[in-house]
């Protein structure tokens, strides 16, 4: 876990490459696998692939996210509201466990942040995202997950990133 740990990075370059139906189908299962608080399972997914609905999830934050658009595989992580107070959270464990289970499949992912940020379409982020994929009001939009072969070499993390002055024995 930690070599791959060391080795994932944001990946925001992709090869003009579909992601197979079966790693498209793990990257499902592994979110759906992460934990949550009470068990309260509260995510649902939206998978995109149509290159139209990619080109204009890249205006959803402002300045626009020009990756989205080139992305073969852009996955929206939704938290049903309703459900439970730790939607967040769940939102967020299902978000990097499927960006860490691209990972071990040997493809890139990167997050964008929808939550509390800014469309460049004079609303918010989220709204953007609610109105152009006919998202319900209870669900809320946490996250995208941009997916895809990555193109070109991303420098991995040194273990000296590791700081110790942030680990604190027994008392703060
Ligand atoms: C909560 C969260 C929000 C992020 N939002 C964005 C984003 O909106 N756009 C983007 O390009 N990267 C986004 N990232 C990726 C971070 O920029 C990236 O993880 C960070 O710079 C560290 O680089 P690394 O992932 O290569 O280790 C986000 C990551 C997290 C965890």
């Amino acid at each position: 876990m930690l070599e791959m740990l060391l080795a994932r990075r944001s990946c925001r370059k992709f090869e003009d490459k579909a992601v197979e139906e079966e790693k498209k189908e793990k990257l499902l299962q592994a979110a759906q696998l992460a934990p949550t608080g009470k068990s309260t399972r509260p995510w649902e997914f939206i998978v995109i692939e149509n290159k139209e609905t990619l080109q204009k999830l890249g205006n959803c934050r402002n300045p626009n996210q020009p990756f989205l658009p080139e992305t073969p595989l852009a996955i929206v992580i939704l938290g049903n509201t309703q459900k439970t107070d730790t939607w967040i959270e769940d939102a967020s464990i299902a978000s990097i466990v499927m960006q860490l289970e691209a990972e071990s499949l040997g493809l890139g992912s990167c997050w964008v942040q929808i939550r509390l940020r800014e469309s460049n379409q004079g609303m918010s982020s989220e709204e953007y995202v609610r109105k152009l994929l006919g998202i319900p009001e209870h669900m809320a939009v946490l996250s995208i997950i941009a997916v895809g072969y990555p193109s070109g070499i991303r420098p991995v993390h040194k273990l000296d990133e590791v700081d110790l002055t942030k680990i604190h024995t027994e008392t703060y």
